[in-house]
């Protein structure tokens, strides 16, 4: 299926990066702030007149696209696993390559910023998947280096197949979505049964659902929600789709939230001793995700 769609305004693209929607993150979830931007009118007005143009074209394209019938196939085409036999450490180098095209001048090499949030979790005292999951929770954004367009990799995730909640950001730009007005898909469970539990929710697609289901067999169930819902930002800051979560969703829940501000706040331009980290590192992945894995 071609992901790139004709109308795709590529000049206010150019400037975006993989990075942009998670720096506009910080600016929509500030961090030493309790406060919901949303619920404050006036700041959440002026928050989406400040956002720059690419990012805004990110959300048209993303909001637009991601339909059920395109997370359905592509979880069909990522799922069989058939591109690459990679170790974690070949996936963090292999991701690396995204960052370095775009800005070496200014932006740290990803790995500095994978490594960053990996040793902000170690540092307080986290338990080992705990910091393995900060190491690899991104890798799934290889898919933009397997030719994936940034809104089908990276953006705040969601479900498909019932309404799309008005909390998502920029939740406008549905409206252009073919689901939106879909008579099973736009109603409040759509084509779910109440508290039919998160794992039979069919989310948009992007770099959370794809390594979730690279790494589901070998983590303890807390990393598994924290690496598939990160992105969910509807779900764990704006109490959306509840409805959908059974009892054990909740629970897991306060694992994703946990896990979040080591995702926002964490990456910095301090330089990290990427040789130094090394040996830690490849002792972690050893104990968890030996070898070789299918992506
Ligand atoms: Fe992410």
């Amino acid at each position: 299926m071609n992901s790139q769609p004709a109308e795709v305004r590529k000049n206010e693209l150019e400037s975006f990066s993989v990075e942009s929607w998670e720096e506009d993150l910080i600016r929509r979830y500030p961090e030493n702030t309790t406060a919901n931007l949303e619920e404050d009118e006036e700041s959440f007005r002026n928050y989406k007149d400040e956002i720059r143009p690419e990012v805004k074209e990110f959300y048209r394209l993303n909001h637009r696209y991601q339909t059920l019938d395109f997370a359905t196939q592509k979880k069909e085409s990522f799922l069989k696993f058939n591109r690459r036999k990679m170790s974690v450490w070949e996936a963090i180098e292999f991701l690396n390559e995204l960052v370095d095209d775009s800005d070496p001048d200014i932006e740290l090499p990803q790995i500095e910023h994978i490594l960053q949030t990996a040793e902000a979790i170690r540092k307080d005292g986290h338990p080992r998947w705990f910091i393995l999951t900060g190491l690899i929770h991104d890798l799934g954004k290889i898919l933009c280096l397997f030719g994936e367009e940034q809104w089908a990799v990276v953006g705040d995730t969601f479900p498909l197949g019932c309404e799309f909640s008005e909390k998502i950001v920029f939740h406008e730009f549905f409206a252009d979505n073919p689901d939106f007005n879909h008579p099973e898909y736009s109603t409040e469970l759509g084509i779910y049964e109440e508290g039919c539990g998160l794992d039979k929710v069919t989310m948009s697609w992007g770099h959370d659902e794809y390594l979730y289901h690279v790494v589901k067999d070998y983590l303890p169930e807390p990393a598994l929600y924290m690496i598939r819902y990160h992105s969910f930002y509807p779900g764990h800051k704006e109490g959306q789709y509840t409805q959908l979560m059974n009892q054990h969703d909740i629970e897991m829940f306060s694992w994703v939230r946990a896990f979040n501000p080591y995702d926002l706040y964490t990456k910095s331009e301090e330089r990290v001793d990427v040789k130094a980290l090394k040996p830690f590192y490849n002792d972690l992945i050893d104990e968890f995700l030996p070898g070789k894995l299918s992506w």
